[in-house]
């Protein structure tokens, strides 16, 4: 099994990195694969990473705070990515991370769950928000308890992923996606 973390940040090893790496962690301790990689939005990357989804089993979404919101960079990766990638989601395990200074980290939540809610994504959680606190991998470190949420999340998500596996093997399936209905408020 494999799980995709995308960093959203400019940053390469930045906080965002940081909070990432202890996600995989724990995943890495199940046995499961893990690779972060840099979500820079340009269509080559957006095209690496969307045929990696084809047979990644999780996605985890990490993006850094930019004025109360996640960087334009991941919006505009995740809005190519929904295009490219979108059929490859459903009934995936997903998550989403971010690290701030000090605000915007619940409203930048919101907008990256939602793109694993529109995809019918089984969302993984923690023992709180999954965030981290700092403006350099060195205060990240420096925040227990956004590194235990960390933690505690990436060992949530493997044993999700596990529990689907055991589904399968089961004959437990995930329901058929039904075609979307899409009446744009008027028809
Ligand atoms: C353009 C920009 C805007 C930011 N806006 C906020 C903000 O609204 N709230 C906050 O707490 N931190 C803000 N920060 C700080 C970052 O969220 C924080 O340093 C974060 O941990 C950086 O993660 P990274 O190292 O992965 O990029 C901002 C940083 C930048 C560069």
């Amino acid at each position: 099994m494999k799980v995709i973390l995308l960093n959203g940040s400019r940053r390469e090893q930045g906080c965002t990195y940081t909070a990432l790496t202890e996600v995989a962690k724990p995943l890495q301790q199940s046995g499961i694969d893990t690779e972060i990689i840099h979500a820079v939005p340009t269509d080559e990357v957006v095209a690496t990473v969307a045929e990696k989804l084809k047979t990644a089993d999780g996605l985890v979404l990490g993006s850094p705070v930019y004025w109360a919101s996640p960087s334009g960079e991941m919006v505009t990766f995740m809005d190519k990515l929904a295009a490219a990638a979108g059929a490859y989601l459903p009934h995936k395990v997903g998550a989403a991370v971010t690290s701030a200074r000090r605000a915007g980290t619940t409203a930048t939540l919101d907008v990256l769950n939602k793109y694993l809610q529109y995809h019918q994504m089984i969302i993984a959680s923690s023992n709180y928000w999954n965030m981290v606190h700092g403006n350099t991998p060195a205060e990240v470190q420096q925040d227990k308890e956004g590194l235990q949420i960390m933690h505690v999340l990436g060992q949530n998500m493997a044993w999700i992923l596990k529990c689907i596996e055991a589904g399968k093997k089961n004959g437990i399936a995930a329901p058929k996606s039904e075609p979307k209905v899409m009446t744009n408020f008027i028809r």
